[in-house]
């Protein structure tokens, strides 16, 4: 079935590049019109174009999702300027893998910037607009590290559990106003993700996922559209997703 989302708003964190960026475009292919956010505006100014170009509505919004101020003007301007928020998509974020010794701390704090302030401060900023147009999706991209914990990841395993509960609890406080809520754990997906890490982070990453052909943005898209595209007696709480080769 092809799934329809025109009349509704769609605002997606993270739209310059990888999975945001591809969710973007499958929410414009299916109807929507999208507010793209991320920090790189002259990617999501591209992108807007290119939506527009193929007869889509679009607005990029230069934003760092971890500062608040612009969190909130990024969900604020969405809404005012697309008319609604329908779906807010908490999709940016930074993975910096190695061991906790001796590991540059300034990596901790973009990832707790970004993944966790990110989805807090965004989700914040939508839900009294969703309360008063009485219906609203938030959807969270956490990762199967946020279900596994494994030796040099636990800062990207803290902030990807702790969105997981955040989700958890968002969604039982979204019950009463209607709010749905969903989070999605990809499991390894072909993207920039990881090309921001240390040479000797990126060797052993290399060895892990040897012989594992990673998901594409694309797959991750549809599950979010997935999600989105229920009918409103539905929530779909929670995705897991890996390639089929990949092990834990
Ligand atoms: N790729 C994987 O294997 C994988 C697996 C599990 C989960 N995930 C999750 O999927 C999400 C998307 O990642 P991806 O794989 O698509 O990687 P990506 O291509 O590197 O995309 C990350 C996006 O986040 C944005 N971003 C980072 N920090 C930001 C900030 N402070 N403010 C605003 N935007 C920011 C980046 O844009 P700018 O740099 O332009 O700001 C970019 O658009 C992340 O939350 C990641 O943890 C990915």
């Amino acid at each position: 079935m092809d799934i329809d989302l025109s009349g509704q708003v769609v605002a997606v964190t993270g739209a310059s590049s990888g999975i945001g960026e591809a969710t973007a475009l499958a929410c414009a292919h299916a109807g929507a019109a999208v507010a793209l956010g991320a920090r790189r505006g002259e990617r999501i100014e591209g992108l807007a174009q290119q939506i527009m170009a193929e007869g889509g509505r679009a607005i990029a919004i230069p934003t760092d999702v971890g500062e608040e101020a612009q969190a909130s003007a990024f969900v604020a301007r969405a809404h005012a300027e697309l008319g609604r928020l329908d779906v807010l998509v908490n999709n940016a974020g930074v993975m910096l893998l190695g061991p906790i010794e001796n590991a540059p701390t300034e990596e901790w704090r973009r990832m707790i910037h970004a993944n966790v302030f990110g989805v807090l401060y965004c989700s914040h900023a939508a839900l009294g607009l969703m309360r008063a147009q009485g219906s609203g999706h938030i959807v969270n991209v956490s990762s199967v590290a946020g279900r596994v914990a494994r030796a040099g990841s636990g800062v990207y395993n803290l902030t990807k559990f702790g969105v997981g509960a955040f989700s958890e609890s968002l969604r039982q406080e979204g019950v009463a106003i209607g709010v749905r809520v969903t989070t999605i754990e990809p499991g390894a997906v072909a993207t920039e993700l990881p090309g921001h890490n240390r040479p000797q982070v990126l060797e052993q990453m290399a060895k892990r996922f040897a012989g594992v052909t990673p998901l594409d943005a694309e797959d991750i898209a549809r599950a979010i559209l997935y999600a989105i595209s229920q009918p409103p007696n539905v929530s779909i709480n929670e995705v897991l997703v890996r390639p089929s080769g990949q092990g834990a």
